[in-house]
């Protein structure tokens, strides 16, 4: 059974309600190059027509709304999702923070707390797919006791990339042009029950 409520110094972390939803429905757009991760992302629609982020029904996702202890507001999402309930394994995830609230800290403050009560639920690991031309996720991931265990490329779908622009030539090592498209490095990071020990012995 995974955890329904947890609380962190400055936020409160609960399983998603539909209430939850209309807030997020009004989140403004992340700036380029992370518009892809807009919530409004026509990319992002199911076949149902609803965004991924709104199938809080599912069997195999749970999904989790970060709250401000003060203001009660909507700030985050971590969304748990193809859960293997029969294997215990959480195969990956979405994480996405209010856009005016990103880089204050807040997914490190709810992930690492979050991901260490759902191991002690007795899930045994938890992976996410993270593009490695978004630093700031790799390292916040990192940062909560998650390891790069392997990396793929994928079609990029994002803003367009020009290399001329300092914004995309950081990450020339992890981005190939194709003929008429780009592709882009991602990692699987995880994080186990073993790894997390071993983590929070080191910090
Ligand atoms: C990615 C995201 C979930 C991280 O949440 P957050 O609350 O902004 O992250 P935090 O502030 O807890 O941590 C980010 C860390 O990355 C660092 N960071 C920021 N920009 C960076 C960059 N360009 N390169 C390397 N590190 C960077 C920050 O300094 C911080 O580390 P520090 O606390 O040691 O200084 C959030 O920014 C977000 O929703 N982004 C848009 C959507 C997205 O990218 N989702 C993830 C898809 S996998």
């Amino acid at each position: 059974m995974l955890p329904k409520r947890i609380s962190t110094s400055r936020t409160m972390i609960r399983v998603t309600t539909p209430d939850d939803l209309k807030q997020i429905h009004n989140w403004l757009s992340y700036p380029v190059p992370f518009t892809e991760y807009n919530m409004k992302n026509p990319l992002g629609k199911e076949k149902d027509g609803k965004y991924w982020w709104e199938q809080i029904e599912t069997q195999d996702r749970v999904h989790y709304s970060v709250l401000l202890l003060e203001t009660k507001e909507v700030i985050g999402i971590h969304a748990f999702i193809s859960i293997d309930w029969n294997k215990h394994i959480i195969n990956n995830m979405g994480i996405r923070f209010r856009p005016d609230l990103c880089d204050k800290g807040f997914c490190t403050e709810t992930l690492s707390t979050l991901l260490k009560s759902i191991l002690a639920s007795g899930i045994k690991s938890i992976k996410l797919d993270v593009s490695a031309i978004n630093p700031r996720a790799v390292n916040c991931y990192k940062k909560c006791g998650m390891s790069i265990i392997s990396d793929a490329w994928y079609k990029h779908y994002g803003d367009p990339i020009d290399l001329k622009n300092p914004i995309w030539a950081v990450h020339l090592q992890h981005l190939k042009q194709e003929k008429d498209f780009w592709l882009r490095r991602h990692y699987i990071m995880e994080i186990t029950k073993k790894s997390i020990s071993s983590h929070q012995n080191k910090n």
